[in-house]
């Protein structure tokens, strides 16, 4: 009987890992290969690629050294970013009208978000055809729906700024986690830059392999979640 139980718990562990397991990439928004179902993606005879990572990925040739394997060339342009009075956490010497830092793991985003070429940034191009840029539909090759945020982002969310202060306008988490230079973040990952060892990056908030939490969420922001693990409103 005893095993039984155990056995119970442990297929009912098993069920639960499962329900907790991450979408995956493929057929996502971010699947641009030739075989997703997405709408933004490679398509032509000959001169589309059928593979998923290569957008983003490579394993040999990257074009820089480190993590995490980027096959992309940077975005173009300069970039303007949020700031207002009210911030208690400063983007340090390096303002932030000045930009992103050249580390910024945010900048990996927006060498499609600012709406410029999407596979016609491809570094180490893929093998499966022939290595040329794959052709893509839309056959322009930019992100023209609201996801081109562009290269002015004073109207976004601030980004690529060190968390060391939380103080009143920011508060603490409400739904635990681990704090930060008193600031928490539940699993929300906060990266290295050249703004410091803390820094908020889009990627503490989007999940960019996984579609589970639409769009590409790290958790739910269903009853503003998401905001609530880092503010106390
Ligand atoms: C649309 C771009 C994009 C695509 C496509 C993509 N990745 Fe990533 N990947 C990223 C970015 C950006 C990061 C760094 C940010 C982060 O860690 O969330 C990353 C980080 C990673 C990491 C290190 C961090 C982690 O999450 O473990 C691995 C491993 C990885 N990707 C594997 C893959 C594989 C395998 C594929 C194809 C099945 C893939 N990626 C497709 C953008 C992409
Ligand atoms: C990973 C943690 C984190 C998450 C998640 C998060 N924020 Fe923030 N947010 C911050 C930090 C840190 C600041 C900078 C605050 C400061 O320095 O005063 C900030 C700044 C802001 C500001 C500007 C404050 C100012 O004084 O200029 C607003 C508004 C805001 N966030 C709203 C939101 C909303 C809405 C969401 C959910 C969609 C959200 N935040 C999710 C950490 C987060
Ligand atoms: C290789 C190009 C590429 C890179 C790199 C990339 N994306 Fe995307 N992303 C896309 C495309 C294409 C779409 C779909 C646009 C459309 O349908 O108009 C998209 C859509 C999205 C969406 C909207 C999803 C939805 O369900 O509506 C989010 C959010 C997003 N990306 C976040 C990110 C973040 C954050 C990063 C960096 C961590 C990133 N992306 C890197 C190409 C990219
Ligand atoms: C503080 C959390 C946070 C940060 C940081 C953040 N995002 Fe988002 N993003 C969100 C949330 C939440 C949504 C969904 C908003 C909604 O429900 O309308 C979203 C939506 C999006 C969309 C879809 C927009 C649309 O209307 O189609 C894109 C694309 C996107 N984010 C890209 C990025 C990129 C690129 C960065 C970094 C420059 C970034 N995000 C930084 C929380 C964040």
């Amino acid at each position: 009987m005893k095993k039984v139980l155990a056995l119970v718990a442990v297929v009912s562990l098993m069920a639960a890992a499962t329900v907790a397991s991450a979408a995956t990439i493929k057929n996502s928004k971010h699947d641009l290969s030739s075989g997703s179902t997405a709408t933004f993606k490679s398509s032509g005879v000959g001169t589309s690629t059928n593979q998923i990572c290569v957008f983003c990925h490579t394993p040999h040739n990257a074009i820089q050294n480190g993590y995490p394997l980027w096959n992309r060339s940077a975005a173009s342009g300069s970039f303007l970013l949020y700031s207002s009075g009210n911030m208690k956490n400063q983007y340090g010497a390096l303002k932030a009208s000045q930009g992103f830092t050249t580390n910024s793991v945010s900048l990996y985003c927006m060498s499609c978000h600012d709406g410029g070429l999407v596979a016609g940034r491809i570094h180490n191009l893929p093998l499966d055809n022939g290595k040329v840029i794959p052709t893509m539909t839309p056959a322009a090759d930019q992100i023209t729906s609201t996801a081109n945020l562009g290269t002015n982002l004073q109207n976004d969310h601030p980004v690529n700024f060190n968390i060391v202060n939380f103080g009143g306008a920011i508060g603490t988490s409400q739904n635990g986690g681990k704090a930060i230079g008193g600031l928490t973040t539940t699993n929300l990952p906060l990266f290295n830059s050249g703004r410091g060892t803390s820094s908020l990056e889009c990627a503490s908030c989007h999940a960019v392999h996984d579609p589970g939490y639409v769009p590409f969420l790290r958790t739910t922001n269903a009853g503003s979640y998401l905001c609530l693990t880092c503010h106390n409103k």
